[in-house]
Formats: structure tokens, C-alpha cells, sequence
């Protein structure tokens, strides 16, 4: 891979041990892609911030990096941590609780916004169309790539951290516009009634193919895309475009799968594990203001927890009236110990969130529509 001179530097340790081994990952993660050189980015937004998912081995390594000087180049954001400001009040032990707050003062102190949230579009992490970006966490990456029409591969937590050291990536995949072109188009069949039919329309995609589909036959609102995205990406899908609603999207003859009704219904059942929620989560990924309002005119009456960012549950706060409603920044229902509470039976729209949920967390689920959950006693 053809490195510049400043690259070379940085390689060869001059500009500190962080960097060094930055570059090295970075190096590495190039030549198996068969990149040709690392590009600059304006952006990253790095994943591994919970202790749940990180535990004492990420901290020490986090702790490690600060302390040889490591200081991002570019923007950077923060995913979900496994608490938020509430934490004590919800009964997180107090021990995963500090862990927790090391982990987020290790990343401020390399120059990283502990934003806390897996929609940075939403809290100002809002690339441009085009730009060449450094992004972890499957449903921001597929959000930024299809919705907005930045560039990202899907970054893991560490070479999205050492992109975000070094303020470059190398460039393959999704970065090359031959890369982002349609593979299949999804002709749907189906009605598409709620977020969640798109969720569910997005899990059966994800779980049966690979590539870069190309919806057509629907009119989504940018939570419906949300919602879809973060389930395409329960596969190996990081890129879709829709016919009418995303940037990239082009006219173009392409292999045609149908989904219609009964697959959607498969989606459904698979991600079905129980029928009784204790609670119901919301916001996965993190809520926007107008799903949360939703959730306020909905008019719960029973309890409903709902995750989002700092900044939207700031503004939301003073609209929520009704005490069933428990409106949670920083974290999310998969990355917080939920189980550590004793829950064992959770209500979901979303098919991300039932997915990591039964996989993740050991914790079952009601998969249903927003209206639905929320409507039950
Ligand atoms: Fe976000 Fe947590 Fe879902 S990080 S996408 S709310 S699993």
C-alpha cells in the first residue's frame, strides 16, 4: 500500500507510540482489503463503549492509549454507553456504573465527544454527501451510507479509533463508487404500515441475502429507513437504497426478489420469543423527538422506557406528562445489563433490538408495532 511520507513517519513510531500503533492497524486492515492508500476523513464515530460489551480488558486498553497521548484528528462520537445519568435511580450496580464512567472519561481525554449515541446524524456527527467518513456501529454506518450518502466501510471498534487517530481510512469498498452500486432489487409486495413492517421487511433481507439491495414499491419516512437500515444490518448489509428517498438511488436492470406478506410474517415469528413484556423499550436505534412525541400521544398506559440521545430527551423531557413513560439517554436496551435487573421479557418495534436482545442479552421478546405494545394493558 503506498504510503506518504507522513504516513511512513507515523508508522516508524516518530509521532508517539498511539499513533504507531494506529497506523499499524490501519496498514493491516488495508493491505487485507487490497487497498491502495488511506484517504482523509471528516468524521468517526467509534463503537465499544459499553462495559457490558468491553469489560475490563477494553478499559485497560482504552486507559492504555490515553495515557501514550492519543488524541483524535477528526470529529468523533461516541456509541451507546451501558448507562446513562439515570443509572443509579434504575438500579445498574454501582460497580459496572464507575467502570462505566472510566471507560468514557479514557475516551474524552484522546479528544472524543461522549455523545453516547448511535445516531450521530442527530447531535451534529452530520457528514455531507460524498464525504469519506470512519464509522462504527452497523445502523449509523448503513444510515450514513444510504440516507445520506457518505462513505463509510463498516468500521469495527478499533480501526475506527485508530481512523480516528490518524484522521484517515484506507480506501476499498464502500469508499470506491464502484462499490456502491445496487446488487438486487426488492420489490415489495407487502403493506407497509408501521416502522416496524419495515424493520421486519429489513431483518427477512438481511437474514436472506448479502449485497446492496434496491428497494422499490414503498414511501418511507426517514424513521422507516432508520428502522429498516438498522435491520438490513443485522446481515451483512451496510449499504441499501430506495426508489424516491435515498441519494444514490439510480434506475437500473437488477436480479427482482419479492417480499410480500408471508415473508414479512416470517420475520415476525422468528423474531417472536415471548408474549407477555414486563416493559417496553423504545429506540433502537436511539429515539428521534417525533418518535418519541408518538409515544406521548400514544398515551401509555403501561410502562415504557425509551432510549435516546442527550440532546432529545432534553427537549422531550418537558413534554412527558404521563409517569409511565421513562425517557433514558446515553445507553440503549441492548447495551445496558438489562438482564442484571431481572427482566426477561421485553416489547420491541424494532428488529435490531430483538435480535441483539435474544442474542446478546439472553432476553426474550414481544416483536410488535409501536401502536400495538403500547395499546396493551
Ligand atoms: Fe443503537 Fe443500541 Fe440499537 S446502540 S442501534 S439502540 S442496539
Amino acid at each position: 500500500m503506498y504510503l506518504t511520507r507522513e504516513e511512513e513517519r507515523l508508522l516508524d513510531g516518530e509521532n508517539g507510540e498511539a499513533l504507531r500503533r494506529a497506523m499499524r492497524i490501519l496498514l493491516t486492515l488495508g493491505e487485507m482489503n487490497n487497498a491502495e492508500r488511506l484517504i482523509p476523513i471528516t468524521s468517526a464515530q467509534i463503537s465499544g463503549v459499553s462495559y457490558k460489551t468491553i469489560g475490563d480488558a477494553g478499559l485497560e486498553f482504552l486507559q492504555d492509549l490515553a495515557k501514550d497521548g492519543a488524541r483524535v484528528m477528526v470529529f468523533t462520537t461516541l456509541n451507546p454507553a451501558g448507562v446513562d445519568v439515570l443509572a443509579e435511580e434504575l438500579g445498574f450496580p454501582q460497580e459496572f456504573i464507575n467502570k462505566q464512567r472510566e471507560i468514557l472519561s479514557a475516551y474524552e481525554s484522546m479528544g472524543i465527544i461522549a455523545s453516547c449515541t448511535c445516531t450521530p446524524y442527530s447531535v451534529g456527527n452530520l457528514p455531507r454527501f460524498g464525504e469519506h467518513i470512519a464509522w462504527a456501529e452497523s445502523s449509523s454506518v448503513i444510515y450514513a451510507n444510504s440516507v445520506i450518502g457518505a462513505r463509510t466501510n463498516r468500521e469495527s471498534a478499533i480501526s475506527a479509533l485508530a481512523a480516528a487517530l490518524v484522521g484517515r481510512v484506507p480506501e476499498y469498498g464502500l469508499h470506491l463508487t464502484e462499490e456502491r452500486q445496487g446488487s438486487f432489487r426488492v420489490e415489495i409486495k407487502a403493506k407497509l404500515k408501521s416502522s416496524t413492517d419495515y424493520a421486519a421487511l429489513g431483518y427477512y433481507v438481511g437474514k436472506n441475502y448479502s449485497g446492496i439491495p434496491v428497494f422499490t414499491g414503498a414511501s418511507p419516512q426517514a424513521e422507516d429507513l432508520k428502522a429498516l437500515g438498522a435491520a438490513l444490518a443485522t446481515g451483512a448489509i451496510s449499504m441499501f437504497h430506495f426508489a424516491g428517498a435515498t441519494p444514490e438511488y439510480r434506475e437500473e436492470k437488477l436480479e427482482v426478489v419479492e417480499v410480500g406478506e408471508e415473508e414479512l410474517r416470517e420475520a415476525w415469528e422468528h423474531l417472536n420469543t415471548c408474549d407477555e413484556p414486563e416493559i417496553i423499550t423504545i429506540g433502537c436505534p436511539h429515539a428521534s423527538l417525533r418518535e418519541v412525541l408518538e409515544v406521548v400521544r400514544l398515551n401509555p398506559r403501561r410502562e415504557v422506557w425509551i432510549f435516546t440521545s442527550r440532546q432529545v430527551k432534553e427537549l422531550a423531557e418537558r413534554y412527558i406528562k404521563n409517569e409511565n413513560i421513562k425517557i433514558i439517554a446515553d445507553t440503549c436496551m441492548v447495551v445496558s445489563p438489562l438482564e442484571e435487573l431481572g427482566i426477561r421479557c421485553i416489547g420491541v418495534n424494532s428488529a435490531k433490538a430483538a435480535f441483539y436482545s435474544a442474542n446478546l442479552s439472553g432476553i426474550s421478546v414481544r416483536f410488535d408495532s409501536l401502536e400495538n405494545l403500547l395499546r396493551a394493558e
